[in-house]
């Protein structure tokens, strides 16, 4: 798959790196051009780096992660204003952080800002050292990740992408259940903060395996 990633944070990073280990095709978008190639240099050998707008272009998938507060100018800085997020699946991993307020999520808000994109919460509910394993798995269990969107084409090409990193997709239905999944997130920051390990998860059990 072709990945823009739009942010060279932490989870940038975390993701970013998996994603080129298991054979995607990776192009690193930030706001400092030098910052991005150094990060694209990191996380692998053939990634490709440079503006916010050119990874969104390279992109067929874009993984945004980006502090809370940056999310509108990060989408404006990718073209989102010019109609160049037009089809493309919009992953948005961002949080509310331990204590979010009101019933509008992040998702629909960035499905919004971004008009045409195909936005799919997906990858929030852990800390970022979680998605450095290769694979995540639990007590021999594949991290489950949950999912919404509206858009099934773009949820299934997220599905692909975390069966890819050796995870187990949730789909919890349409991008209106955004909100649970960032309160889900929620539970496990303020776990986080009271002192559990990073690498601490909520994990499905089903009665008959899937
Ligand atoms: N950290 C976690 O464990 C974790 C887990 C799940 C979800 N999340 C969510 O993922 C998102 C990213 O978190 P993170 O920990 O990766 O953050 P981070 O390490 O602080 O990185 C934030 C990124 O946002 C960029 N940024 C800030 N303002 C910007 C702007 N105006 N335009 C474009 N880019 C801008 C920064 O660029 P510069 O370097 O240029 O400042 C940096 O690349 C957050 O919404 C967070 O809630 C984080």
């Amino acid at each position: 798959m072709r990945i823009g990633l739009l942010g060279a944070g932490r989870m940038a990073e975390a993701l970013g790196t998996r994603f080129a280990e298991t054979g995607h095709q990776i192009f690193v978008g930030a706001r400092d051009g030098d910052k991005s190639s150094r990060f694209a240099q990191k996380i692998g050998e053939s990634v490709a780096a440079g503006s916010l707008r050119e990874a969104a272009e390279f992109g067929d998938i874009l993984l945004l992660a980006v502090k809370r507060n940056a999310i509108a100018d990060a989408l404006r800085s990718s073209g989102a204003d010019d109609g160049l997020l037009v089809g493309k699946v919009l992953i948005d991993c961002n949080n509310l952080g331990p204590d979010p307020e009101g019933t509008a999520s992040i998702a629909e808000e960035i499905s919004l800002l971004s008009k045409g994109a195909r936005v799919v919460k997906a990858f929030n509910c852990c800390h970022f050292e979680v998605w450095k394993l290769s694979p995540p798995v639990f007590d021999g269990r594949p991290l489950s990740v949950p999912i919404c969107g509206d858009d099934a084409n773009a949820k299934a090409a997220v599905r692909e992408l975390v069966a890819s990193l050796g995870c187990r997709a949730l789909d919890l239905g349409p991008l209106n259940k955004a909100r649970h999944i960032e309160y889900l997130a929620a539970i496990v920051i303020g776990l986080l903060f009271s002192g559990f390990a990073p690498r601490t998860v909520f994990n499905l059990i089903t009665e008959t395996e899937f």
